[in-house]
């Protein structure tokens, strides 16, 4: 019996997790669940899978989850605060941790879970844009594993050779191929995405996910924070980590080898499929996901990304390249910039913009050997973001 805690399980990755784990009830226990504000779903979901411990990050709907849970008699410890996140990520009784936490708010329980030497399962990619050296430190000296969720990266895992250590370059690896939808605004031209809205931005034409990496798809950037979290996976230099857009989502990601050989890995696009990966690893099992029809699909196309539409693929690969502190800096005005955009405060043209200021504004420290310095440079970037906004061009919607 596998034990596991879901950090985000009310998100999108979260309950498709569970989806997953209620196929499989004689091999996966849900140990610990954690949500932000939403009580209810977290209150169905103890009451499905009668965890040990919930944790609401949020004071007030841990209270309110408290007393559902004590009135509907469930076994479940209640906890509040985010102090207490990381207790569900270091719970003794939990053989895997699902990171699925959306943003910045992921890294410390990510990185409890990785000090605690569990088997991680990275979803939360902020995290490892945020603080890779620290992430993939933590996971190699508590002797733990990391297996990355995000589709892309995950198809990459299955394509490296067996045994491959957690952010070291295999060998005979060329480089690596990130695949990208292209997002719902692939064709669309420079002028209209300007007065693109945050509902038109959030409606995928492949993959349903939450809002915030919804937003991140549309403007590329989603790809950039892979495109770092690829470099500190797998150990490789940004030159080798190529970028294709594959409109139809079937092919994951591929690994070029010297030889010439191109290993991928395809699918449908369906996170169950990752996920049930990285909950079995190393076994197989069943993740509820359709069988792949290829003569049904028919075709595979593939074409290079428009930096000059989408310019945060671009910003990723300079703060990729810089080190530092560069890559927190990024993910932080990206952060800002897209909340901004979901309430409707900003064009969607104006979140690079954003993010090209912060940039130029915030110095970028090399040394990024403790926590302390990451997040004061995030801190940092979300001050400057914010005074970025307040510039008139951008702080208009359109
Ligand atoms: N969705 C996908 O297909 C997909 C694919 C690959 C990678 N990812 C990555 O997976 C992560 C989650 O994505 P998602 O689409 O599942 O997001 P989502 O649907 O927005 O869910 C986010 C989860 O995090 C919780 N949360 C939000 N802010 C929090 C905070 N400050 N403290 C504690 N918990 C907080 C939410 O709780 P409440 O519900 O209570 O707000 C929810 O459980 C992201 O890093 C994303 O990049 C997602």
């Amino acid at each position: 019996m596998r034990g596991i805690s879901i950090l985000g399980s009310t998100g999108t990755i979260g309950v498709s997790t569970l989806e997953v784990i209620r196929l499989h009830p004689e091999e996966m226990r849900v140990v610990a669940l954690t949500a932000q504000c939403n009580d209810q779903r977290l209150f169905e979901q103890c009451g499905e899978f009668l965890p040990d411990l919930a944790v609401m990050a949020d004071p007030a709907a841990a209270q309110r989850l408290g007393e559902r849970i004590k009135a509907a008699g469930l076994p479940t410890r209640v906890l509040a605060g985010v102090e207490n996140l990381e207790a569900a990520a270091a719970a003794p009784e939990a053989h895997c941790v699902m990171a699925a936490i959306v943003g910045a708010a992921g890294l410390l329980p990510t990185l409890a879970a990785a000090r605690a030497g569990k088997q991680l399962l990275l979803a939360n990619k902020e995290s490892l844009v945020m603080a890779g050296r620290l992430l993939m430190d933590a996971v190699r000296a508590s002797n733990g594993a990391l297996i990355p969720i995000d589709s892309e990266h995950n198809a990459i895992f299955q394509c490296l050779p067996a045994g491959a250590s957690p952010g070291e370059r295999p060998r005979g690896v060329r480089k690596v191929m990130l695949t990208a939808s292209g997002g719902p605004f692939l064709r669309i031209s420079a002028d209209r995405l300007a007065r693109i809205t945050p509902e038109e931005a959030c409606a995928h034409p492949k993959w349903a996910m939450g809002r915030k990496i919804s937003v991140d798809s549309a403007t590329l950037m989603n790809k950039g924070l892979e495109l770092i979290e690829a470099c500190w996976l797998f150990g490789m230099a940004v030159e080798d980590v190529e970028v294709v857009v594959h409109p139809q989502s079937i092919v994951h990601s591929l690994v070029e080898y010297l030889d010439g050989s191109v290993l991928a890995q395809l699918g449908n696009p369906d996170m169950r499929t990752p996920i049930a990966h990285a909950l079995a690893w190393p076994q197989r099992r069943d993740s509820g996901v359709e069988p792949l029809d290829l003569v049904h699909i028919g075709r595979l196309d593939f074409e290079a990304p428009d930096l000059e539409r989408f310019p945060c693929l671009a910003y990723a690969q300079a703060a990729a390249r810089a080190g530092g502190t560069a890559p927190a800096i990024l993910n932080a005005a990206n952060e800002v910039a897209v909340q901004a955009f979901l309430e409707r405060q900003l064009n969607f043209t104006a979140i690079p913009e954003i993010i090209e200021g912060v940039l130029e504004t915030v110095e970028t420290i090399e040394n990024v050997d403790t926590l302390e310095v990451i997040l004061r440079a995030d801190a940092d970037a979300r001050r400057a973001a914010a005074a970025v906004m307040q510039h008139p061009v951008t702080r208009q919607y359109a």
